[in-house]
Protein backbone atom coordinates (compact mmCIF):
# COMPACT_ATOMS: atom_id res chain seq x y z
CA UNK A 1 0.00 0.00 0.00
CA UNK A 2 1.23 3.46 -0.74
CA UNK A 3 1.78 5.99 2.36
CA UNK A 4 -0.09 8.58 1.80
CA UNK A 5 1.29 12.36 1.96
CA UNK A 6 0.16 15.50 2.84
CA UNK A 7 1.92 18.67 2.21
CA UNK A 8 1.70 22.04 3.34
CA UNK A 9 2.77 24.76 0.73
CA UNK A 10 2.46 27.95 2.83
CA UNK A 11 2.89 29.97 0.13
CA UNK A 12 4.04 33.74 1.35
CA UNK A 13 2.85 33.24 4.11
CA UNK A 14 4.11 33.71 7.67
CA UNK A 15 6.39 35.52 10.41
CA UNK A 16 8.40 33.94 12.93
CA UNK A 17 6.01 34.07 15.67
CA UNK A 18 3.05 32.87 13.81
CA UNK A 19 5.23 29.95 12.40
CA UNK A 20 6.35 28.71 15.68
CA UNK A 21 2.64 28.98 16.55
CA UNK A 22 1.86 26.99 14.11
CA UNK A 23 4.28 24.54 14.27
CA UNK A 24 4.39 23.99 18.01
CA UNK A 25 0.41 23.54 17.70
CA UNK A 26 1.12 20.93 14.70
CA UNK A 27 3.79 19.06 16.50
CA UNK A 28 1.23 18.48 19.15
CA UNK A 29 -1.58 17.46 17.27
CA UNK A 30 -0.48 15.41 14.50
CA UNK A 31 -0.08 11.85 16.21
CA UNK A 32 3.06 9.59 15.76
CA UNK A 33 1.31 6.68 15.01
CA UNK A 34 0.03 8.13 11.51
CA UNK A 35 1.12 6.58 8.59
CA UNK A 36 1.38 9.17 6.79
CA UNK A 37 4.65 11.43 5.73
CA UNK A 38 4.08 15.23 6.82
CA UNK A 39 5.32 18.04 5.09
CA UNK A 40 5.33 21.70 5.59
CA UNK A 41 7.03 24.10 2.89
CA UNK A 42 7.44 27.67 4.52
CA UNK A 43 8.77 30.53 2.41
CA UNK A 44 12.91 30.03 2.04
CA UNK A 45 13.86 32.49 4.48
CA UNK A 46 11.82 30.35 7.31
CA UNK A 47 13.01 27.08 6.30
CA UNK A 48 16.24 27.03 8.98
CA UNK A 49 13.84 28.07 11.80
CA UNK A 50 11.11 25.16 10.52
CA UNK A 51 13.83 22.25 10.51
CA UNK A 52 14.64 23.39 14.17
CA UNK A 53 11.46 23.58 15.27
CA UNK A 54 10.57 20.41 13.71
CA UNK A 55 14.12 18.27 14.79
CA UNK A 56 13.29 14.72 15.98
CA UNK A 57 9.35 15.21 15.31
CA UNK A 58 7.54 13.43 12.22
CA UNK A 59 7.15 16.35 9.99
CA UNK A 60 9.59 17.45 7.68
CA UNK A 61 10.11 20.55 5.65
CA UNK A 62 10.15 21.10 2.09
CA UNK A 63 10.90 24.48 -0.03
CA UNK A 64 8.54 25.91 -2.64
CA UNK A 65 11.09 25.97 -5.48
CA UNK A 66 14.56 26.14 -6.28
CA UNK A 67 16.95 27.24 -8.95
CA UNK A 68 17.39 24.83 -11.85
CA UNK A 69 21.32 25.94 -11.64
CA UNK A 70 23.94 24.62 -9.48
CA UNK A 71 25.16 27.92 -8.10
CA UNK A 72 26.86 31.21 -9.24
CA UNK A 73 25.66 34.49 -10.10
CA UNK A 74 22.22 33.84 -9.95
CA UNK A 75 20.77 36.91 -7.66
CA UNK A 76 18.06 36.25 -5.87
CA UNK A 77 18.25 32.43 -6.30
CA UNK A 78 18.42 29.39 -4.23
CA UNK A 79 19.85 26.41 -4.81
CA UNK A 80 19.59 22.47 -4.21
CA UNK A 81 22.35 22.48 -2.13
CA UNK A 82 21.25 25.13 0.10
CA UNK A 83 17.96 23.62 0.59
CA UNK A 84 19.75 20.24 1.59
CA UNK A 85 21.84 22.00 3.77
CA UNK A 86 19.25 23.30 5.94
CA UNK A 87 17.45 20.22 6.24
CA UNK A 88 15.29 20.43 3.65
CA UNK A 89 13.89 16.86 2.46
CA UNK A 90 11.29 17.68 -0.17
CA UNK A 91 10.90 20.22 -2.70
CA UNK A 92 7.86 21.46 -4.68
CA UNK A 93 8.60 22.38 -8.57
CA UNK A 94 6.33 23.71 -11.46
CA UNK A 95 3.34 25.07 -9.01
CA UNK A 96 1.27 26.97 -11.42
CA UNK A 97 1.65 29.85 -9.60
CA UNK A 98 5.38 29.59 -10.82
CA UNK A 99 4.80 28.89 -14.58
CA UNK A 100 1.95 31.89 -14.67
CA UNK A 101 3.73 34.10 -12.75
CA UNK A 102 7.70 33.41 -12.93
CA UNK A 103 6.76 31.88 -16.57
CA UNK A 104 8.61 28.66 -16.05
CA UNK A 105 8.13 26.31 -18.71
CA UNK A 106 8.05 22.65 -18.97
CA UNK A 107 11.99 22.20 -20.03
CA UNK A 108 12.86 24.50 -16.73
CA UNK A 109 10.65 22.86 -14.53
CA UNK A 110 11.96 19.30 -16.00
CA UNK A 111 15.50 20.55 -15.13
CA UNK A 112 14.46 21.85 -11.42
CA UNK A 113 13.33 18.44 -11.01
CA UNK A 114 16.71 16.69 -12.11
CA UNK A 115 18.33 19.42 -9.99
CA UNK A 116 16.28 18.28 -6.60
CA UNK A 117 16.57 14.45 -7.57
CA UNK A 118 20.64 14.62 -8.11
CA UNK A 119 20.72 16.12 -4.63
CA UNK A 120 19.12 12.67 -3.17
CA UNK A 121 15.66 15.37 -2.28
CA UNK A 122 12.12 14.20 -3.40
CA UNK A 123 10.54 16.32 -5.92
CA UNK A 124 6.98 17.24 -5.57
CA UNK A 125 6.26 18.06 -9.17
CA UNK A 126 2.87 19.96 -9.87
CA UNK A 127 0.60 19.76 -13.18
CA UNK A 128 -2.62 20.62 -13.69
CA UNK A 129 -4.77 22.30 -16.36
CA UNK A 130 -6.14 25.73 -16.07
CA UNK A 131 -9.61 26.86 -16.17
CA UNK A 132 -10.28 27.66 -20.32
CA UNK A 133 -7.93 23.76 -20.70
CA UNK A 134 -10.53 22.84 -18.45
CA UNK A 135 -13.60 23.92 -20.19
CA UNK A 136 -11.84 22.65 -23.13
CA UNK A 137 -11.38 19.02 -22.12
CA UNK A 138 -8.15 19.26 -22.13
CA UNK A 139 -6.69 18.29 -19.07
CA UNK A 140 -5.10 15.00 -19.83
CA UNK A 141 -3.68 16.63 -22.93
CA UNK A 142 -2.14 19.55 -20.57
CA UNK A 143 -0.94 17.06 -17.83
CA UNK A 144 0.85 14.30 -20.11
CA UNK A 145 2.91 17.34 -21.94
CA UNK A 146 4.38 18.73 -18.55
CA UNK A 147 4.93 15.26 -17.35
CA UNK A 148 6.47 14.22 -20.60
CA UNK A 149 8.97 17.10 -20.43
CA UNK A 150 10.34 15.63 -16.66
CA UNK A 151 10.13 11.99 -18.56
CA UNK A 152 11.77 13.07 -21.80
CA UNK A 153 15.13 14.52 -19.40
CA UNK A 154 14.85 12.07 -16.37
CA UNK A 155 13.03 9.02 -17.76
CA UNK A 156 10.44 7.45 -16.16
CA UNK A 157 12.24 5.58 -13.71
CA UNK A 158 13.26 9.00 -11.67
CA UNK A 159 9.27 8.60 -10.42
CA UNK A 160 10.56 5.90 -7.95
CA UNK A 161 12.10 8.75 -6.06
CA UNK A 162 9.23 11.86 -6.72
CA UNK A 163 5.91 12.61 -5.90
CA UNK A 164 3.37 14.22 -8.46
CA UNK A 165 0.39 16.83 -7.26
CA UNK A 166 -1.96 17.16 -9.60
CA UNK A 167 -3.39 20.68 -8.67
CA UNK A 168 -6.45 21.76 -11.27
CA UNK A 169 -5.37 25.29 -11.68
CA UNK A 170 -9.34 26.35 -11.35
CA UNK A 171 -9.36 24.94 -7.97
CA UNK A 172 -6.45 26.83 -6.24
CA UNK A 173 -7.38 28.97 -3.86
CA UNK A 174 -11.02 29.15 -5.20
CA UNK A 175 -13.02 27.04 -3.04
CA UNK A 176 -14.35 24.90 -6.02
CA UNK A 177 -12.51 21.51 -5.64
CA UNK A 178 -12.31 19.17 -7.82
CA UNK A 179 -15.15 16.51 -7.33
CA UNK A 180 -13.35 13.25 -5.89
CA UNK A 181 -14.24 11.26 -9.43
CA UNK A 182 -12.59 14.30 -11.23
CA UNK A 183 -9.51 13.95 -9.40
CA UNK A 184 -9.25 10.45 -9.70
CA UNK A 185 -9.70 9.97 -13.56
CA UNK A 186 -6.44 12.51 -13.75
CA UNK A 187 -5.01 10.86 -11.21
CA UNK A 188 -5.31 7.29 -12.92
CA UNK A 189 -4.19 9.00 -16.34
CA UNK A 190 -1.31 10.04 -14.52
CA UNK A 191 -0.40 6.88 -13.32
CA UNK A 192 -1.31 4.99 -16.47
CA UNK A 193 1.38 7.18 -17.90
CA UNK A 194 3.89 6.25 -15.89
CA UNK A 195 2.99 2.68 -15.90
CA UNK A 196 3.27 2.61 -20.02
CA UNK A 197 6.81 2.72 -19.27
CA UNK A 198 7.19 0.86 -15.41
CA UNK A 199 4.26 -0.66 -13.74
CA UNK A 200 5.90 -1.58 -11.10
CA UNK A 201 7.10 2.52 -10.73
CA UNK A 202 3.30 3.58 -11.14
CA UNK A 203 2.05 1.65 -8.80
CA UNK A 204 4.32 3.11 -6.20
CA UNK A 205 4.36 6.50 -7.32
CA UNK A 206 2.66 8.81 -4.69
CA UNK A 207 -0.24 11.72 -6.79
CA UNK A 208 -1.39 14.15 -4.72
CA UNK A 209 -4.12 15.98 -5.25
CA UNK A 210 -4.09 20.09 -4.89
CA UNK A 211 -7.08 22.54 -5.23
CA UNK A 212 -9.14 23.71 -2.14
CA UNK A 213 -8.75 20.98 0.04
CA UNK A 214 -9.94 21.74 3.30
CA UNK A 215 -10.79 19.54 6.32
CA UNK A 216 -13.64 18.81 5.33
CA UNK A 217 -13.60 17.28 1.89
CA UNK A 218 -9.62 15.07 2.21
CA UNK A 219 -11.85 12.18 3.36
CA UNK A 220 -14.05 11.80 0.58
CA UNK A 221 -10.79 12.89 -2.10
CA UNK A 222 -8.29 10.67 -0.28
CA UNK A 223 -11.06 7.37 -0.43
CA UNK A 224 -10.38 7.56 -4.18
CA UNK A 225 -7.80 4.68 -4.85
CA UNK A 226 -5.17 7.05 -7.03
CA UNK A 227 -5.06 9.88 -4.56
CA UNK A 228 -2.47 9.72 -2.30
CA UNK A 229 -2.79 12.43 -0.32
CA UNK A 230 -3.10 16.23 -0.67
CA UNK A 231 -0.68 19.04 -1.47
CA UNK A 232 -2.56 21.88 1.01
CA UNK A 233 -2.44 25.74 0.40
CA UNK A 234 -4.57 28.19 2.46
CA UNK A 235 -5.88 25.13 4.80
CA UNK A 236 -2.21 24.27 5.63
CA UNK A 237 -1.90 27.64 7.52
CA UNK A 238 -4.50 26.42 10.40
CA UNK A 239 -3.53 23.83 13.11
CA UNK A 240 -6.91 22.76 12.93
CA UNK A 241 -7.66 22.46 9.42
CA UNK A 242 -4.44 20.68 8.44
CA UNK A 243 -4.63 18.20 11.62
CA UNK A 244 -8.09 16.81 9.96
CA UNK A 245 -6.25 16.89 6.36
CA UNK A 246 -3.62 14.52 8.04
CA UNK A 247 -6.07 12.37 9.98
CA UNK A 248 -7.99 11.56 6.75
CA UNK A 249 -4.69 10.72 5.10
CA UNK A 250 -4.29 8.64 7.80
CA UNK A 251 -7.54 6.52 8.40
CA UNK A 252 -8.19 6.25 4.55
CA UNK A 253 -7.55 2.76 4.52
CA UNK A 254 -10.28 1.94 7.05
CA UNK A 255 -13.05 4.21 4.95
CA UNK A 256 -11.60 2.76 1.60
CA UNK A 257 -13.87 0.79 -0.18
P1 LIG B 1 -5.32 25.93 -1.97
O1 LIG B 1 -5.36 24.72 -1.09
O2 LIG B 1 -5.28 27.22 -1.19
O3 LIG B 1 -6.38 25.90 -3.02
O4 LIG B 1 -3.90 25.90 -2.75
C1 LIG B 1 -3.53 24.75 -3.40
C2 LIG B 1 -2.12 24.88 -3.79
O5 LIG B 1 -1.75 25.63 -4.68
C3 LIG B 1 -1.12 24.08 -3.05
O6 LIG B 1 0.12 24.09 -3.69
Amino acid sequence: MRRPVVAGNWKMHGSRSANQALLTELERRVMPEWPVDIVVCPPYVYLADAVRTLEGGQIQVGAQDVCAEAGGAFTGQVSVAMLKDVGCRYVIVGHSERRRLNHEDDALVARKFTAVLQAGLTPVLCVGETLEEHEGHRAEAVVSRQLDAVIAMNGAASFAHAIIAYEPVWAIGTGRTATPQQAQGVHAYLRGRIAQQDAKIAGQLRILYGGSVKGGNAAELFRMPDVDGGLVGGASLSADEFQQICAAAALRDAVRH
